[in-house]
């Protein structure tokens, strides 16, 4: 297990763009293992290597029960629109509503290198678009449209 410390808002590492992953080694599997087991213990959604300090293009995203990792992610094709509620391991107890895509196509890379796509709709485009914008220095608090008290929401 390795459990990482999840940087809170007010960290400026959570502002910077990261850089391309280059090398797909056991350093880059050591990263995921870790994140998955923050993510877990975290009883999260997602998570970006941003999050803990790492500033490399990589992601993580459940989907169910699956984990779904990102690599150098690129969104490759959006479609209609949606605002529902998020919010993030980063933000903790704050929850808003935030315009996002209902679909998105994502391209990117597995753990080894080798090129994927993947698409979601609703909760999982929103888990991809909001944990992309995370690699570019983006939260979520930045698109809130509305806050909501968190004894009036149900989802993460
Ligand atoms: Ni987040």
């Amino acid at each position: 297990m390795g459990i990482r410390n999840i940087l809170k808002d007010d960290d400026p590492l959570l502002r910077k763009t990261s850089k391309t992953v280059g090398e797909f080694g056991e350093r880059l599997h050591i990263l995921l293992d870790d994140m998955r087991d923050t993510l877990i213990a975290a009883d999260g959604a997602g998570l970006a290597a941003p999050q803990v300090g790492v500033l490399r293009r990589a992601v993580i995203v459940l989907n169910e029960d699956k984990l779904i990792e990102l690599i150098n992610p690129e969104i490759t094709e959006i479609n209609g629109e949606i605002i529902e509620p998020e919010g993030c391991l980063s933000i903790p107890g704050i929850f808003g509503t935030v315009n996002r895509p209902l679909f998105v196509k994502v391209r990117a890379q597995d753990r080894n290198g080798n090129y994927f796509e993947v698409s979601g709709e609703g909760m999982l485009a929103r888990a991809f678009c909001h944990e992309i914008d995370h690699l570019n220095g983006i939260l979520f608090t930045d698109k809130v449209i509305e806050y909501i008290d968190p004894e009036n929401i149900n989802k993460e």
